[in-house]
């Protein structure tokens, strides 16, 4: 069972990467290899919008998401977590999203195995966890046009402080057994 794991926040340590690597330590307490990317970290540039990867594999600007485009060929599950950020996605999440487009046939199908398992996760200071609600499901289905099957969305509110996530007792229970359930579906 191999996982990819990506965060895209840059504040290291925080509360995204925490949840997230709860998640990951459930995962690997069943057996699971998970490889981790802090995006923050990655050169990451935007969609050139060259179309290149729509008669080629691969993507036509040579940078870190080539490796990651590679890794989600042969993963069986995918985490991807994100601070929300004026509402939405951070902006170095934003980029692999859009970079994602490499992945997708002039036709809609895709290019890795249909039916992918993504778990999405987010922190954000507003402590009602259904204040974006809207944007988390339309994000969801984005995701599920490209082919992926989204087991679930995480959610934490009221995180200010880079390790508030650590008092949510019962979120990071939560991702602790989403990391074990993600093993049982290989
Ligand atoms: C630039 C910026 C924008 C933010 N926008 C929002 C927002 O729109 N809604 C919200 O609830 N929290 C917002 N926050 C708070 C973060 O989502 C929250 O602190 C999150 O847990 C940060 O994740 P991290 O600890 O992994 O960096 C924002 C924080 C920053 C730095």
């Amino acid at each position: 069972m191999k996982i990819l794991a990506l965060t895209g926040s840059p504040r290291k340590d925080g509360n995204t990467e925490r949840l997230v690597k709860a998640i990951i330590a459930g995962a690997q307490g069943k057996g699971a290899e998970v490889n981790y990317y802090d995006l923050s970290q990655l050169n990451i540039a935007g969609c050139k919008a060259c179309m290149y990867c729509k008669s080629n594999d691969g993507c036509a600007v040579k940078d870190d998401m080539l490796p990651l485009l590679q890794e989600i060929l042969t993963a069986d599950a995918v985490i991807l977590g994100s601070p929300v950020y004026m509402w939405q996605f951070s902006a170095q999440t934003k980029l692999f999203v859009d970079r994602l487009f490499a992945m997708l046939n002039p036709d809609y199908s895709v290019k890795f195995k249909s039916g992918l398992p993504l778990v999405l996760v987010y922190t954000q200071g507003q402590p009602d966890v259904k204040a974006f609600a809207g944007y988390f499901d339309m994000n969801a289905k984005m995701f599920e046009f490209l082919q992926f099957k989204v087991v679930d969305t995480l959610v934490c509110g009221g995180c200010r402080n880079k390790e508030d996530v650590e008092k949510n007792e019962a979120i990071i229970a939560k991702a602790k057994e989403m990391g074990e359930y993600l093993t049982t579906l290989k």
